[in-house]
């Protein structure tokens, strides 16, 4: 089924809608005419947020609702400040983050549960607060990550709340069909944000992952937006999680890929020229 070409007349709320992938995220939903309500904590971020997607799309309505989303009362008040700009359609839920490397042998259960809240439980709660309010059905889209499926050293427990996310997202797909709601995850690679950035800092985002990522490096959050907006107007697709992770998650073995480096040269040269 293609995907609809118009927003105009749906209402997205996009929650952690003043970061990399959340701003993104909106601004693909508004150029195809969608009302926004950005959420996210920090209030004097989220009206910069606006500010930028307004001067992008002049034509756009955008609303802020401050607040947690690890809080239901101020996730449902984002969900009210949509249905006051028409009705609530499409929510993408995009907060999360791994909150810091840490060996598991360091967290307690107040962290480990920390991590989990931030991106499981938030998911759980913009889907539980959206489906009521979402009666002419409509899309949710989460985001997940690559970390779901790949164990990565020290993010454990980030790993574990976004394999939950994923499993969140299946069933929750198989018991809205029927209310006409899809449900959704996008996983990002490495993309640059400002919270990965800052973790990894410049060299890594530019040198190693450059060399690590078979498509050449960090990718930029209107990749993730442009596998959202996708999501959001597929009316006969649920339940699918995609990466969006330039080929990150296909460099899963590298005892293999270290001896064919060997064997056949890392680098080796397409008879045609190497484009990248
Ligand atoms: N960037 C990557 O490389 C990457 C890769 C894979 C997956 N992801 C996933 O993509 C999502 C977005 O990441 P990002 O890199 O765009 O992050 P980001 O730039 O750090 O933005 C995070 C956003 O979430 C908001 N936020 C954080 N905690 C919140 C809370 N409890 N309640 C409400 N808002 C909250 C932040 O604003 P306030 O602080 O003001 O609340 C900000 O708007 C996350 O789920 C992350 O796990 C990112």
């Amino acid at each position: 089924m293609r995907a609809e070409t118009s927003l105009t007349g749906k209402v997205a709320v996009v929650t952690g809608g003043s970061g990399g992938i959340g701003l993104a995220c909106a601004a693909r939903l508004a150029q195809d005419g969608a009302a926004i309500v950005l959420m996210a904590r920090r209030e004097a971020e989220l009206a910069a947020a606006r500010d930028r997607l307004i001067e992008a799309f002049p034509e756009t309505r955008v609303a802020i609702s401050p607040g947690d989303a690890e809080r239901p009362a101020d996730v449902a008040r984002a969900m009210e400040t949509a249905r006051r700009l028409g009705g609530l359609d499409i929510v993408v839920a995009t907060v999360g983050g791994s909150m810091g490397h840490r060996p598991i042998a360091l967290h307690d259960a107040d962290s480990f549960r920390a991590v989990i809240d931030r991106n499981l439980t938030s998911a759980f709660i913009a889907i539980s607060q959206a489906l009521p309010r979402m009666d002419r059905g409509g899309a949710i889209v989460c985001i997940s990550s690559v970390c779901a499926s790949l164990p990565s050293t020290f993010l454990t427990p980030y790993c574990a709340a976004k394999a939950g996310l994923e499993a969140l997202v299946t069933g929750a797909a198989k018991e809205c069909a029927r209310l006409g709601v899809t449900v959704n995850a996008v996983r990002p690679g490495m993309t640059r944000a400002a919270g990965v950035q800052s973790m990894f800092g410049e060299k890594i985002m530019a040198d190693r992952a450059r060399e690590l990522i078979p498509l050449g490096g960090p990718g930029d959050p209107s990749a993730v937006a442009e596998a959202v907006r996708y999501f959001a107007g597929a009316a006969w697709v649920t339940g699918q999680s995609f990466a969006v992770d330039g080929g990150s998650e296909l460099a899963l073995n590298p005892v293999v890929d270290n001896a064919d480096a060997e064997l056949f040269g890392k680098d080796w040269p397409a008879p045609w020229g190497d484009p990248i």
